[in-house]
């Protein structure tokens, strides 16, 4: 009989954040890795013999995409129903991340592993089912939680918070009370990080329509230099026009196009405080944490806390290290689990 929790011998614990543009994996051993949701398999014999594999994974497969048929597959947060290659995409990107924390070039010898898994919030409503079934063969105990879950567990904000995770495909809210979120504790808006990639490119198109963009482009000039409120300076950036390399001002079309997150979280959130039990109102308000990618926006966390103001304000802070938060906060999970938390397999 092993002990019930914690570091036993012979077995690795991981968090694990399956997200819908990275998944990140944090393991009792130390390890820590994050790559690209992608998984992207070779068109035809002459893709596999160039790549010289069979499937490709994270940047990798971004890089190659040309050459794949290329799938991001938790994309809006949701896997598509019916669709096989997104779910063995699915595994393929688990087993990977488990790979990559083993070392050893995944050879895992007689180590078992013992995984939870945060998933986006409505892929956890809607596929959970789904997922267990193709994820559980992969290791030897599984959990699956929302990821905004993960995040509340390892910052240890499971009593009257509220956290708002602005990831790629979608915003996920979740207000912890103690226990284990129900569905009317937590709200999923297809408002996020890709949202603002398809409206900037849109944008650009629409005043520059001779640039030649890609949502890729576009997706790097906005991590570089989004913002939100007011900018500190002009932002050029450059775009061929028929070949030809052309600078171009996109200030404007950048701070729409991340100010149009504002609106729809800040509604989101008043519609979920007013919720709360009257007198935990005021604790929830002021203990609301930002996680996600999208929330490294300048300017995005005083905007949102300024929304606040027609309930009476609130605070709210982000996390520190947005790319491994919900990874981070899976391994506590998997720490303090009980052995009867875990669906074991046989
Ligand atoms: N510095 C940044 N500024 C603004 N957005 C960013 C920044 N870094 C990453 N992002 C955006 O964050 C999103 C990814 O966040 P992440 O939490 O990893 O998403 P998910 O959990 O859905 O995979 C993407 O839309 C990405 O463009
Ligand atoms: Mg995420």
């Amino acid at each position: 009989m092993s002990d019930k929790k914690g570091n036993e011998q012979g077995v690795l614990n991981v968090g694990i954040d399956l997200g819908t543009s990275r998944s990140a994996v944090s393991a009792s051993n130390g390890q820590r890795h994050v790559v690209e949701s992608y998984v992207g398999w070779p068109v035809d014999m002459v893709a596999r013999k160039v790549l010289k594999s069979d499937v490709l994974i994270g940047a990798e497969a971004v890089k190659n995409r040309t050459m794949l048929d290329l799938h991001r597959p938790l994309e809006r947060g949701l896997i598509k129903e019916g669709s096989e290659k997104d779910l063995q995409a699915v595994r393929v990107l688990l087993e990977h991340l488990v790979d990559l924390a083993i070392g050893n070039k995944g050879k895992r010898g007689k180590t078992k592993v013992r995984a939870v898994v945060g998933v986006p919030a409505e892929a956890m409503r809607v596929n959970k089912q789904q997922l267990r079934k193709v994820l559980e063969g992969s290791v030897d105990g599984l959990m699956i939680v929302s990821e905004p879950f993960a995040v509340a567990y390892g910052l240890d904000a499971l009593l009257n918070s509220l956290i708002v995770d602005i990831g790629a495909g979608t915003s996920d809210f979740c207000v912890m009370r103690g226990h284990f979120p129900t569905e009317e504790d937590q709200r999923t808006l297809t408002q996020a990080g890709d949202s603002v990639d398809d409206y900037l490119l849109k944008l650009i198109q629409d005043k520059y329509p001779d640039a030649q963009v890609t949502l890729y482009m576009v997706r790097e000039w906005k991590e570089k230099h989004g913002f939100v409120g007011k900018p500190q300076g002009k932002v050029e950036i450059t775009a061929p026009v028929q070949g030809r390399p052309t600078p171009f001002d996109i200030t404007d079309q950048l701070k729409a196009a991340c100010e149009s997150l504002i609106e729809p979280i800040a509604e989101t959130m008043l519609d979920l405080l007013p919720r709360v039990d009257p007198e935990f109102q005021e604790d929830v308000r002021n203990n609301v944490i930002l996680s996600g990618g999208a929330s490294l926006t300048p300017g995005l966390r005083p905007a949102l806390e300024e929304s606040l103001a027609p309930i009476g304000g609130g605070k709210i802070q982000a996390v520190k290290d947005p790319v491994f938060a919900g990874a981070d906060g899976g391994l506590a999970i998997a720490l303090d689990a009980d052995d009867s938390d875990w669906d074991q397999l046989a």
